[in-house]
């Protein structure tokens, strides 16, 4: 998986230095928000279909995070914007139907290790069902990913002394190489930013879930039958639970993991918890270590002057006017 993450990103980053230096500058501003949901859709791609997917990102481009969820699950009355919205669900349907039978051809029965190949050799699973199980994984590549990243991306570009300390991190383990599966438990420091940055923004900032019996919390009585929501934000800017510092970037805090990172153990819940946890937890901390190591290894970043900070909950938390910085090469052309 690491390797096909490295990948995936080795071709975005030499996109972006071709892009830089098209130019002529020594650095140029890109919107990374659009960039990320095209990666991680790519990475979603690779690792279930063994498939890489350019169509995929030529869509994506003309539409938002916030767009696209209404075009992934809603069923919109065909008028207005709705019919657009339609167009772009069934162009969707269509190439994610087209990867499946791609990989159908590309594979003999039985010989099917992964997720994917477990359902194309199961007689009874229905293509639709396989077509909808992929946009769910696509799906979570761009809601919760890319705003991860984004928002990572912000927070070092706000914070240059961690973005140095990334870098020298980055320089430290992978000595000019690719990051490989060892070197992944090495980037202690980029863990510790990608936790804070989850800590100050929660992609998936509201847990619902349906009381099933009569409970107490403290002295509040919650029915049974009541829907309760966890609120991420608030949880993760108490300054009860997080102390005086609660609103500044600090990954230090999570230097010994993130039980003892707060006063609670479950102070930090960006994944939720129990048995409806999120099960891209261990694959998108993998997948996001590996994306910014490839970034600060090959890249200054700074915050561009047209970023507008207007972080926005959509279902995710998003930035809602995307995410330009500026892009610097570290090497000459
Ligand atoms: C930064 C990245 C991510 C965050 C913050 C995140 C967060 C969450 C949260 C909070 C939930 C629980 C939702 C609820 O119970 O209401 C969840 C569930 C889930 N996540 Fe993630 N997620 C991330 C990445 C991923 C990735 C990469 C995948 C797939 C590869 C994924 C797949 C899922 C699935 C399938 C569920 C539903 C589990 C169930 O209901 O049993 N997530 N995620």
């Amino acid at each position: 998986m690491v390797e096909t993450v490295n990948n995936a990103t080795s071709q975005v980053m030499a996109k972006w230095e071709a892009f830089v230096k098209e130019s002529g500058d020594m650095e140029r501003e890109l919107d990374v928000q659009v960039e990320f949901m095209c990666l991680n859709v790519d990475v979603v791609a690779r690792t279930t279909l063994g498939l890489e997917n350019n169509d995929f990102q030529n869509i994506l481009k003309h539409i938002n995070c916030t767009d696209l969820r209404k075009i992934l699950w809603c069923r919109p009355i065909p008028f207005g914007i709705n019919v657009e919205r339609w167009k772009v669900r069934k162009q969707l349907n269509d190439l994610v139907r087209k990867q499946v039978r791609e990989r159908r051809k590309k594979t003999t029965e039985g010989n099917n290790v992964d997720f994917i190949g477990k359902l194309l050799d199961n007689p009874d699973v229905r293509e639709d069902v396989i077509v909808a199980e992929l946009k769910t994984l696509y799906a979570t590549g761009f809601i919760s990913l890319a705003p991860l990243l984004s928002f990572t991306m912000l927070m070092l570009a706000l914070h240059p002394s961690w973005q140095e300390k990334a870098r020298q991190e980055v320089d430290h383990v992978l000595d000019g190489g690719f990051v490989s599966p060892k070197d992944v438990s090495k980037l202690t420091t980029i863990e510790m930013i990608l936790r804070e940055t989850l800590r100050l923004y929660p992609t998936m900032p509201l847990i619902t879930r349906l009381c099933i019996k009569d409970t107490m919390v403290g002295d509040v009585s919650i029915p049974k039958g009541l829907g309760v929501s966890v609120n991420v934000v608030a949880l993760h800017h108490d300054p009860d639970l997080w102390g005086d510092d609660v609103n500044e970037f600090n990954p230090s805090r999570f230097k010994n993991g993130t039980a003892t990172a707060a006063k609670h153990p479950m102070a930090f819940m960006p994944f939720a918890y129990g048995v409806r946890t999120c099960i891209g937890r261990a694959f998108s901390e993998v997948q996001c270590k590996v994306i910014i190591a490839n970034i600060f290894q090959r890249f200054e970043v700074k915050l561009s002057p047209n970023y507008r900070h207007h972080p926005v909950i959509t279902g995710p938390l998003i930035p809602k006017h995307g995410m330009p910085v500026i892009l610097k090469p570290r090497r000459n052309f």
